[in-house]
């Protein structure tokens, strides 16, 4: 039975195991992830006894916004409802109960996301990407 959690306190090797499986999380550091989970506003987890097998995350300003982050769930336990039971969490949320918009990126699960009721018709996204760039000159204050 698969419980899940808003807890942060486990162990980021946990996660980073789990990172590993996805292309565009591999190779992340574990004082990296660390920190990240220490900064991210809401986690959901979810556990098979004390193996993580799913994981989402949310950057938000409690009311207007929150963008949605590294959903994933280890590809032995996927087709089992789990990023479902993941994203349905985020949007139910308690903490969250005022946020007006979730925002997420996808570049191969559109189908996954439109079944829980995202769109993809009404907003376009843009991305800058540190690693495409050299360091820009500062900007003067
Ligand atoms: C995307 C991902 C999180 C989905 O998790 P999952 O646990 O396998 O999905 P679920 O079993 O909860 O599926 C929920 C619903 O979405 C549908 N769905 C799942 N993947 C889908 C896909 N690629 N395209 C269309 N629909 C999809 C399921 O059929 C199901 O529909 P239903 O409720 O009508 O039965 C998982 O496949 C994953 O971790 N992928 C690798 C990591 C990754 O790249 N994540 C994307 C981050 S943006």
């Amino acid at each position: 039975m698969i419980q899940y959690s808003d807890s942060k306190d486990f162990d980021p090797q946990l996660l980073l195991a789990l990172f590993d499986q996805a292309d565009w999380a591999q190779g992340r550091a574990v004082e990296d992830i660390q920190r990240m989970l220490a900064e991210t506003d809401v986690t959901i987890s979810a556990w098979d006894g004390t193996k993580l097998v799913g994981f989402g995350r949310v950057l938000t300003d409690y009311v207007f916004r929150a963008s949605i982050w590294d959903v994933i769930v280890d590809m032995l336990y996927q087709d089992q409802d789990i990023g479902k039971g993941l994203v349905q969490r985020i949007l139910t949320h308690s903490s969250l109960a005022r946020v007006d918009l979730f925002w997420l990126c996808t570049r191969r699960y559109q189908g996954f996301y439109a079944s829980l009721g995202f769109s993809d018709k009404e907003q376009t996204g843009m991305v800058w990407d540190r690693r495409k760039h050299p360091p820009p000159s500062s900007a003067s204050s």
